[in-house]
């Protein structure tokens, strides 16, 4: 069995792609062997792509107001006892000229689909970081848009999106969304992102309630068919005043099995090994990089809001403050042999763009 499991990751490393049922028993048969044979895989192909060069984001969560009702996320409309808040111009730009000195040259304005920021809202402050920040990369993950938006966005000077398709399987979806959300519409807009011009990252979270080897299979054969330049996935971590408040946890050794997976299949994908990694294990994040990831997204939010911006329980880094994190980060990148740099951090394709 294991021997077998070997073969499909070889294949896997040639071809970048196995047929359905094949993904599915590689993935049925994720035990401490076979990944002790795919994190080294995983490990020398991110090396010949990226080197030891691990890039930073730095994540401003602006704003946790959402009109949306997730069943897994904290910040769903219906969490009542969430604390919503929201960042003004001036504290978002405080944030990346902090960020700035501490040397990140990417900016993720992430928050929930808050209508206060519409488009034209969010353009002008894309257009602001950008003339003040001529030199790094915005990234937006504010959801789901209509084209034009997503266009206007774009041409104001946002270069890369992360919308999450959080399951690529239909009867899934409807598990984690209520009805107002679809499938279609949501891969829809990673179509329409990719047409427009950006670095897009799609992802799902592990162990999300419901889940099973078939649906992760769906989300690999997915992954392939959108080729993304990014690929966001973490635990799933139940938040305690959702309706999936009281379901289990996904776990360290599945996602770090996934990421060595979606390296080999994407081998000059940008990974990151996510928050919720690090939330799930002291070092979640550390074993994410030696299993294939190659980014980290350091939070750069207000030290008094962060804790505000709850998806999940327990959520690490939320009481340090941006200098603390970075240099927290840099240690823990340089214990295990890598080193956080000072750069976009942009795909491999992109690379022409100044660094
Ligand atoms: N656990 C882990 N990840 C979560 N997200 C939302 N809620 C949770 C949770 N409870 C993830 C979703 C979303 C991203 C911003 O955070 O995948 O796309
Ligand atoms: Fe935030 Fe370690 S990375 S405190």
């Amino acid at each position: 069995m294991i021997q077998k499991n070997k073969k499909r990751i070889n294949l896997l490393e040639q071809q970048h792609i196995l047929p359905r049922e094949e993904l599915s028993a590689l993935l049925d048969g994720q035990c401490e062997e076979l990944s002790a044979y795919l994190f080294p895989k995983a490990d020398r192909i991110r090396r010949e792509n990226y080197g030891t060069d691990i890039y930073v984001r730095g994540l401003i969560e602006f704003t946790n107001y959402c009109r949306n009702d997730c069943y897994y996320c904290g910040i769903r409309r219906s969490n009542r006892s969430a604390q919503r808040y929201r960042l003004t111009e001036e504290e978002i730009l405080g944030c990346c000229e902090e960020g700035y000195q501490l040397g990140f040259r990417t900016f993720v304005l992430q928050g929930g689909e808050d209508p206060i920021y519409a488009p034209e809202r969010m353009e002008a402050l894309v257009r602001t970081i950008k003339s003040h920040f001529p030199d790094c990369a915005i990234t937006l993950s504010v959801g789901e848009h209509g084209k034009e938006t997503y266009q206007r966005w774009f041409d104001a000077g946002a270069e890369r999106y992360l919308l999450r398709h959080e399951t690529a399987d239909d009867s899934h979806y409807r598990i984690l969304h209520p009805p107002e959300l679809s499938l279609q519409h949501r891969k829809q807009c990673l179509w329409d992102l990719k047409e427009i011009g950006y670095q897009v990252g799609c992802g799902f979270m592990v162990g999300s309630p419901g889940q099973t080897s078939a649906q992760l299979t769906e989300d690999l054969l997915f992954i392939h068919e959108l080729q993304p330049e990014m690929v966001g996935i973490g635990p799933f971590i139940p938040q305690k005043d959702t309706p999936f408040g009281k379901e289990t946890a996904g776990t360290l050794e599945k996602t770090l099995f996934l990421l060595g997976i979606i390296r080999l299949m994407l081998p000059q994908v940008l990974l990151p090994a996510t928050t919720a990694l690090g939330t799930i294990h002291p070092r979640g994040r550390e074993l994410g990089i030696q299993a294939g990831a190659n980014v980290c997204m350091p939070n750069l939010s207000p030290v008094a809001v962060r804790e505000k911006y709850a998806l999940y329980d327990n959520k690490i880094c939320t009481g340090d403050e941006a200098a603390q994190c970075r240099n927290c980060l840099a240690a823990r990148m340089q214990s295990i042999g890598y080193q956080v740099v000072v750069s976009r951090g942009d795909h491999k394709s992109r690379t022409s763009t100044p660094q």
